[in-house]
């Protein structure tokens, strides 16, 4: 039986397809404060600029290309059981071939009805326009989890974390709760490696490995450890 891999994954791991980090120091949210388009009160108060705002994220997350290490993930299935816990919004983990991608805090390539939760759509092109509705005649919204909602996600992602012989953690300063808070959720026994070119902090976590590379050099090299040394 194949060991369970389990990936947390942050914007980090989209840097190198050309896709910005938010808290970097070109990072998105200095063009544009969080408050303004990231919050159910942006959108109350100005849905047209938060519409624009992830219509402008979703033609770039279009032009954009998986990187080598989106590819190496989805070539570590071979090995192992992965399974993705991301918190991007991009598809770049599905384009690259992973096929477990739990998506924490939704996805750019999907609306909602701004009332029924439920009712979700897939995006085809760029672009989400004021006056596009769901099938109950609700304005549509980005399916994107923002600042003060639930995270649905969060109770399955914590199981799939617990579960887990091997933790990738890559890309995410994990400044982001309840996401960050899913490292905890590790079993002790588990290896855990965090992949990230800055010192992200993480406190008394046993079996950690910190590689301080980027996410597209460090995780070649560490795949070829982990098909070496632990399946
Ligand atoms: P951050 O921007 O907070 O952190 C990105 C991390 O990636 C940092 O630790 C960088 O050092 C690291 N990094 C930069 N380039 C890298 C590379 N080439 N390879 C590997 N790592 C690299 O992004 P997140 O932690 O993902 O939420 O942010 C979490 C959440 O905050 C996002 O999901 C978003 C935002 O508000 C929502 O949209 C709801």
């Amino acid at each position: 039986m194949k060991k369970k891999l389990v990936v947390l994954s942050g914007a980090g791991i989209s840097a190198e397809s050309g896709l910005k980090t938010f808290r970097g120091e070109d990072g998105l949210w200095e063009n544009h404060r969080v408050e303004d388009v990231a919050t159910p009160e942006a959108w109350k108060a100005n849905p047209k600029l938060v519409l624009e705002f992830y219509n402008q994220r979703r033609v770039q997350m279009n032009q954009a290309q998986p990187n080598a290490a989106h590819s190496t993930l989805a070539e570590l299935e071979s090995y192992f059981e992965v399974h993705v816990i991301t918190q991007n919004v991009d598809n770049l983990h599905e384009r690259a071939g992973s096929t477990h991608v739990l998506h924490l805090h939704g996805e750019l390539s999907k609306s909602r009805s701004e009332f029924f939760t439920d009712l979700v759509y897939n995006i085809e092109g760029d672009l989400l326009n004021w006056g596009e509705k769901c099938e109950r005649g609700t304005q549509l919204r980005p399916n994107i989890v923002w600042f003060g909602e639930l995270v649905p996600m969060i109770e399955p992602a914590a199981e799939i974390v617990s579960e887990a012989n091997i933790l990738l953690i890559i890309g995410t300063s994990l400044q982001v709760y309840p996401a960050a808070g899913l490292v905890r959720f590790a079993s002790e026994e588990s290896i855990k490696f965090l992949i990230d070119p800055q010192g992200v902090e993480i406190g008394g976590i046993l079996n950690l490995t910190v590689i301080n590379k980027k996410a597209g050099e460090g995780l070649p090299a560490l795949k070829n450890i982990l098909i070496e040394n632990h399946t």
